[in-house]
């Protein structure tokens, strides 16, 4: 097993689904939790170091108290609510060389403002978002298809909000294209129905949102980082013109490596692909606006 260090913040449904996953399926050497809650976080380090035991993995797991612990990660993942926190604390971010995930939402705005706050350069800041959208779409395409599961690469980029841009284009099963087995109408149902996936299990749960989907989610870009794996997958990453836009943050397909973002994949797209993009990167705009003028200025001084 590698010598790595994860620290996930805030330990709630997501980052401790995230944790037992690392945890049991050894993918860290070593595993800092991290939130605001000091009994709650020491119960879920010895509930999962526990069960790492009965699994056998190598990983060691503890609870973190004091952010200095941080220092040595290689990964950090950020699943906190922080609208308590606008913008996070700076030192969380600045006295580490690790790369960040973050999950909490509104993502995009939060992967912007993280970025803003820390100076980090964008390949250090990346946001869980494409993934879990691309799993739902791929959730969808099986529940229309009713066969190909295992098999479907499905595509979504733009912002982690109702705006994402489902690219049925882009989506195969086992490489035939969507629209060799469904009908338009068909594909705009998974479309809407990804774009409402979240909601969906929102609306299902009553309190609380999906969790196991974004854990594993995120679990494949700390494989990808810590095993240098170099792999594509979509992100939300700090856009330097690609696509035509600057300094905003959206879901693009990335390469990720040991240093994070390594490559902005630029996709050839249709000009309703691009309208939708520009839709989604204005309603992040809208956000970040909105967070600007109520917060930063007050509690940011950047
Ligand atoms: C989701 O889409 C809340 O971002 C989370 O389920």
């Amino acid at each position: 097993m590698n010598k790595k260090t994860v620290g996930i913040v805030g330990v709630g449904n997501v980052g401790a689904t995230l944790a037992f996953i690392l945890a049991t399926k050894n993918i860290c050497s070593n595993l800092l939790l991290k939130d605001l809650r000091e009994n709650f976080v020491q119960a879920m380090a010895l509930d999962i170091s526990q069960a790492t035991n009965a699994s056998k993995s190598k990983t060691i797991t503890k609870a973190c108290l004091k952010n200095e612990e941080f220092k040595n990660c290689d990964v950090i993942v950020i699943t906190a609510g922080i609208a308590r926190k606008p913008g996070m604390s700076r030192d969380d971010l600045l006295l580490t060389n690790a790369i960040i995930i973050v999950v909490s939402n509104p993502l995009d705005v939060m992967v912007y403002t993280a970025l803003k706050a820390s100076n980090c350069p964008r390949n250090k800041i990346i946001g869980m978002a494409g993934i879990l959208d691309s799993a739902r779409m791929a959730h969808f395409i099986f529940e229309k298809l009713g066969y190909g599961q295992g098999q479907i690469e499905a595509s979504v980029m733009g912002g982690h909000g109702n705006d994402m841009v489902p690219l049925a284009d882009f989506s195969t099963v086992a490489g035939v294209r969507l629209s060799e087995l469904l009908s338009k109408e068909d594909i705009e149902d998974i479309v809407n129905k990804t774009k409402n996936g979240g909601a969906q299990i929102v609306k299902l749960l009553e309190t609380g949102s999906a969790y196991y989907a974004p854990a594993y989610s995120t679990t494949l870009m700390i494989e990808a980082i810590l095993e240098d794996k170099k792999e594509i997958y979509p992100c939300a990453v700090m856009l330097e013109g690609e696509y035509g836009y600057e300094n905003i943050v959206s879901g693009v397909p990335v390469m990720l490596g040991s240093n994070g973002v390594e490559k902005i994949i630029e996709l050839n797209l249709k000009e309703e692909q691009k309208n939708q993009f520009a839709k989604s990167i204005a309603s992040v705009q809208e956000l970040v606006n909105i967070l600007k003028e109520k917060l930063w200025n007050k509690h940011l001084k950047f």
